[in-house]
């Protein structure tokens, strides 16, 4: 394929020089053996299409997968370390545990690979989830005294921190939709879970920050892109910009301001205003996936519903939309605040590489022209280094710029991470996908 000699032409490096080309990985979907979590109990209850067993088995299988990323040029890689696993139960922390993370860290590096390393990607204790998790108070402050111990323990290995992924989604999935724990199906409680998420990350932050001065540490921000379903009808347009002030906006702007102020349009508001939180990011984690068209429907909770994505638009094995364009929109839309960016998951869910090399030439040369017009992006990590487990989805969903074969644990690379070893290498989509956006 692609793979012909880089000749001299593609010298030109089109992402600036130190950029960050990683795969983007979470503990309880990778690791295997994690039983002590609000997810397992899930599965065990029947909340997931699969149970997540032994994963991708990366608790033993770091060292080599980290070779399969720097065999695709990578030089970052993005991980979490499962709280459950570190402290199975309230204030005891698990020493073996502790070492091991320590022995990936220091194998990641020992490779070439920079760390950036999630604190919460999902995954809550079970005796946390079962007294209350993050509709409590309590939460935040049992986060703080697990992140103060990481950090203590492993600060030193790490390079780049994300205190908490996507607590938008969090929020949705768990306390709205019902599809992850503790399956709930409520608005307001959504809300409440989510400021006290964002409560959480600023706690953490100052947490980092009261031992190493100097550290990154960002969010793994869950962005989409909302238009109208009809551009012409004043409902839709109306609950797409409310929609997307909420999805988007309203975190950052929390952090701008000191004051979790969230809303939709005029409901559902939650206000309080935190110690900490003010000024608690030094670069923004965006994970971009998708766009949804916002329908008004006045029978719906929430009055809208979002369009399923018509036959012949290009989409992945779940049907969501695939559009590029839609990055530079959400980097564009950020760039005001001054954060450096990141973007800390892009992905497709493709079974059979059919969109996966085109999705990765199109949207990292979106990131290419976003930079060149002055955009801070300084590193890219592509959801995910192989297929793994997908939340409720199970093992189904196929992710991997590895494909994995779950009964004998083999990783085959798939066209799509070959190319992107190639993007990775050259410093430039355009000159690898062979021609200009
Ligand atoms: C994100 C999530 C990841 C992964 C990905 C693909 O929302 O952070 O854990 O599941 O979606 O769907």
């Amino acid at each position: 394929m692609i793979s012909t000699l880089l000749s001299p032409r593609y010298a030109i490096a089109d992402f600036p020089k130190n950029f960050l080309w990683g795969a983007a990985t979470a503990a309880h979907q990778v690791e295997g053996g994690n039983t002590q979590n609000d997810w397992y109990h899930w599965e065990n209850s029947g909340g997931a299409r699969d149970h997540s067993g032994l994963a991708c088995d990366f608790w033993h299988r770091y060292s080599s997968d980290f070779d399969l990323a720097r065999d695709l040029n990578m030089n970052a890689f993005r991980l979490s370390v499962e709280w459950s696993r570190i402290e199975p139960r309230p204030g005891e922390f698990d020493i073996s545990v502790i070492e091991t993370y320590r022995q990936i860290l220091i194998t990641a590096r020992s490779k070439g690979l920079q760390t950036m390393v999630t604190l919460h990607h999902f995954t809550t204790p079970e005796w946390l989830a079962s007294s209350g998790g993050w509709l409590s108070p309590a939460a935040i402050v049992r986060f703080k005294s697990f992140t103060d111990r990481v950090v203590l323990e492993l600060g030193s290995e790490v390079d780049y921190w994300n205190t908490i992924n996507e607590a938008n989604v969090v929020a949705l999935m768990g306390f709205v939709v019902g599809v992850s724990p503790p399956g709930l199906q409520d608005i307001k409680l959504g809300m409440r879970a989510y400021s006290n998420l964002i409560e959480a990350h600023a706690a953490a932050y100052r947490s980092i920050h009261a031992v190493f001065p100097n550290a990154r540490v960002g969010i793994a921000h869950h962005m989409r892109v909302f238009e109208p379903a009809r551009k012409n009808n004043i409902m839709d347009r109306t609950l797409a910009r409310w929609v997307g002030n909420f999805w988007n906006k309203q975190f950052l702007e929390a952090i701008v301001t000191g004051e979790i102020n969230l809303h939709i349009g005029p409901l559902f508001r939650v206000r309080k205003k935190v110690d900490g939180l003010k000024g608690s990011l030094d670069f923004l984690g965006i994970n971009y996936y998708s766009r949804d068209k916002i329908r008004f429907k006045a029978d719906e909770k929430v009055f809208f519903k979002i369009d399923t994505v018509p036959t012949g638009t290009p989409q992945n094995d779940l049907g969501w939309e695939i559009y590029p364009q839609g990055l530079v929109r959400v980097v564009n839309s950020v760039k005001k605040y001054g954060w450096p960016i990141y973007i800390t998951e892009n992905g497709a869910a493709d079974r059979d590489d059919v969109v996966r090399p085109k999705f990765i030439c199109d949207h990292l040369m979106a990131l290419e022209s976003s930079i060149e017009s002055g955009a801070d992006v300084r590193g890219y990590f592509h959801w995910s280094l192989s297929d793994n487990f997908e939340w409720s989805l199970g093992f189904a969903p196929r992710f991997g710029l590895y494909a994995m074969n779950y009964e004998t644990q083999e990783r085959t690379l798939r066209p799509s991470g070959q190319l992107y070893g190639e993007i990775a290498r050259a410093g430039s989509a355009r000159a690898v996908c062979g021609r200009s956006n």
